[in-house]
């Protein structure tokens, strides 16, 4: 089965040809950075208007990069939530008048579901049951993954989202918007030791997370450093990176362990940071669990993970009706 993927559920364009669910021919993502860049966010009205622009050339490029035709896919698969509700608009409805275009049938994907089953389209990938962290710009879970479309939540953020937390404290030190990666990249120079920010545990025992507390240590440190802070950046964000991936680590492979999982994946945009990579490999060794991660194109956002998440559906028979919409929240 050949599966146009679609994504548009926050600031990124996507397009995918994937094959069986686990091969891509294709993935491309049209960033909006530069657009939202300026603003330190991403302003939900021009990220619309830019999807907008972007949707019919990303399409475009996805089916001729994988060297077919209109004519060879058989199915079509679109977020279908949770994001923003104007962003998914525009690839939902696209999606939709595409399929019955080409009289295919087409499937609305939840986004968490295809950050989860993004592993899979790596070589090796883990076998079920696994334990999965999804740590992203906008949701933090732990879930246990029963199989490609049924997963039970453990835990999540109470507050703000680990990308959220990366995010503002690299608009609070102006280092703007995205911050993840930046951080990601200064941190390296940095002492992690040197300036220790609060653990954010809760529940030692529990699984879920509150990313808040560390954003304002962050912001009361600037404050009260004066200029001083300046000449102190990367130390500041090792010491934030640290603080954040000892938490993610931590509860990620006690919950493996609390279900008896040898098998664990990180997955979502944070999952890139080179930090949490290393260290949740090198905590994992000792536990005897395996650790699963996408490469970095397939942990931020793309149309691979929702065409391979879209395929378990189809093939069981599922498919989404006209009369279908978004929705902007919801959990899996
Ligand atoms: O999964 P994603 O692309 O979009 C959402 O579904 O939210 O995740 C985006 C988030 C942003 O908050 C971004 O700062 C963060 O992932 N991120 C990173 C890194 N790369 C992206 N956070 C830490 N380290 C990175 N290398
Ligand atoms: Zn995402």
């Amino acid at each position: 089965m050949i599966i146009l993927g679609i994504e548009t559920s926050c600031d990124e364009t996507a397009a995918s040809i994937v094959v069986e669910g686990s091969e891509i021919l294709s993935s491309m993502v049209s960033s909006q950075v530069d657009v939202h860049h300026k603003y330190g966010g991403v302003v939900p009205e021009l990220a619309s208007r830019k999807h907008i622009e972007d949707i019919v050339p990303i399409v475009k490029e996805a089916v001729s990069k994988a060297d077919i035709n209109f004519k060879q896919i058989n199915a079509l698969a679109v977020t279908q939530g949770p994001g923003l509700i104007g962003s998914l608009i525009v690839g939902f409805s696209f999606a939709k008048s595409f399929a019955y275009t080409l009289g295919i049938p087409w499937i609305g994907v939840n986004h968490l579901e295809g950050h989860i089953n993004s592993v899979f389209l790596e070589s090796n990938p883990p076998t079920f049951p696994f334990v999965s962290l999804l740590a992203s710009g906008g949701h933090t879970s732990i879930y246990y993954v029963k199989d490609h479309t049924e997963m039970e939540l453990m835990g999540q953020t109470r507050d703000d989202a680990a990308g959220e937390a990366f995010d503002k404290v690299s608009k609070a030190i102006g280092l703007g918007y995205p911050g993840g990666i930046v951080i990601d990249r200064l941190a390296k120079n940095g002492d992690p030791s040197k300036i220790v920010f609060p653990r954010s545990y809760l529940d030692k025992s529990g699984f879920d997370f509150s990313f808040s507390g560390i954003k304002t240590a962050v912001n009361r440190y600037i404050q009260t450093h004066g200029d001083e802070y300046k000449n102190q950046i990367p130390d500041i964000l090792a010491g934030f990176q640290e603080s954040v991936v000892d938490v993610l680590s931590y509860k990620v492979l006690n919950a493996a362990m609390k279900r008896g999982c040898d098998q664990i994946s990180l997955v979502g945009g944070v999952a890139a940071n080179s930090r949490l990579r290393e260290r949740v490999i090198k905590d994992a060794g000792p536990k005897g669990i395996k650790v699963h991660i996408p490469s970095v194109d397939l942990c931020g956002d793309n149309a691979a993970m929702i065409a391979a998440t879209g395929y378990h559906y189809l093939k069981n028979g599922k498919s989404s009706d006209i009369s279908d919409d978004v929705y902007s929240r919801i959990k899996i």
